[in-house]
Formats: structure tokens, sequence, C-alpha cells
């Protein structure tokens, strides 16, 4: 029997909604569950992403709002064809922490490239393997900023681009609700990570209760 590809989940917010820590909860919980699961971050998660990463993140460079999308869609094809088709068949879950609509929310929706073109580059990057599920964690970008580590090229932006990005998300989401799922993260850690866990048990079922 050919075994199926893994599950696609992506996870998404703007600054300080706990993303990255929900992917490690997340992962762990799958992994309890007798899950094959593995992590991958955007922009990163190959050398050449993470080089791109450290630019895009850190640089002292000023960076056009289309240069900075030309790299976040280049370190994702490295992305896809380096590291998430060699998973493809050996993992159940893989955990992607940002992807395709995060490029949509910030360079897109939030700092004004054109979105349809996003749209487009995004599908020569990835082709097929969009996500079989987005969380979009979202808070308020007020919340969410003092939150944050505020270190970043991204994070010390001003309140208004991270409400035109939220905006940005919660559009996506509104557009394609079979996909993307929201979870307002105002409330503990635990809530929350319990929202994720009912939302996945959901789509997956429980492995150990089969
Ligand atoms: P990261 O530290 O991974 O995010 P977070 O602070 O939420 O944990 O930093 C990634 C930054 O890059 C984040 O500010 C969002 C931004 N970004 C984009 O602007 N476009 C993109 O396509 C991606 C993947 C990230």
């Amino acid at each position: 029997m050919t075994k199926k590809r893994a599950f696609l989940l992506s996870m998404e917010g703007i600054e300080g909604t706990g993303k990255s820590t929900h992917c490690r909860i997340l992962s762990r919980f799958l992994k309890r569950q007798g899950y094959k699961v593995c992590i991958f971050r955007e922009p990163g998660s190959s050398s050449v992403g993470e080089k791109i990463r450290e630019i895009l993140l850190h640089g002292k460079n000023e960076l056009t709002a289309f240069c900075e999308t030309l790299l976040f869609v280049a370190a994702r094809e490295q992305l896809v064809t380096q590291k998430l088709k060699k998973n493809l068949y050996t993992k159940d879950v893989i955990i992607l922490d940002r992807y395709i609509d995060a490029t949509l929310a910030y360079q897109g929706y939030g700092a004004g490239v054109d979105v349809r073109l996003i749209k487009q580059l995004n599908k020569a990057a990835v082709g097929k393997l969009v996500p079989d599920l987005t969380i979009l964690l979202d808070v308020c970008p007020k919340t969410g900023i003092s939150r944050s580590g505020r270190g970043d090229r991204f994070e010390k932006r001003n309140l208004a681009f991270h409400g035109k990005v939220r905006n940005g998300y919660l559009r996506l989401a509104k557009k394609d609700k079979k996909r993307i799922k929201v979870i307002a993260t105002d409330t503990s850690i635990e809530n929350v990570e319990e929202k994720i866990q009912q939302i996945i048990h959901n789509r997956l079922g429980c492995k150990n209760k089969i």
C-alpha cells in the first residue's frame, strides 16, 4: 500500500501570537499520539534559507517591499524542494511555522505589493503543496507587539503596518474558511493549545483512539 503524503499544517499570525511556541507544543502532542512530525520555519530551515533569513530579518541594508517578497519566496522554494518534498512520504504531519499566507499578509496587504502577483509567485514556488490546514493565531497588534521581542526588521515596524497585516490575514481567512481557522490568543496558552488540538483532532483523528 502506498503511503499517503504528509498532512501539511501551517501556523500563521502577526508578531506576538506565540506561533513558534504553539508549533512546538503541537509537535509534542502529535508525537505522543504516534504521528511522525517535523517542523520547518520560514524563512529558513534550509542552509540558503537561513542566510536569506539573516538578510531579511537582521541585515542592515534597506530592502524594497518587492525585493523582500522575492527573497521570502526564494527561501520558500528552497525549503519546498530541499526539505519539504523529502519529508513528504516519511512524515505524517509537517508543521510550517509560517508559509504562503505570510507573504500575502506582510508584503501584500501590509506593504502594498500586488497580491495577485504574490499568489503567482507562491504557486511557482510551492506548486500543489498548499497547506491542508492553516491555523491563524489572532491578536490585536498592540498586544502582539508588546509581547514580541521588537528586535527584527518586521517587529520594529509601526502599529499601522501590523494592523494592515492582521486585517490581511483575517481577509484571507474569510475567503478560505475551509482551510484557515482563526483562533484568538488573548486567553491563556493552555486555552489556545486546547483549541488547536481540537481542530487538529477533528481533521486527523486521534491515532491512539483508532
Ligand atoms: P520570525 O521570528 O520567524 O517570526 P515570529 O517573530 O512571528 O516568530 O520572523 C519572521 C518574520 O518575517 C516575521 O516578522 C514575519 C516576516 N515574514 C514576512 O514578512 N513575509 C513572509 O513571507 C514570511 C515567511 C515572514
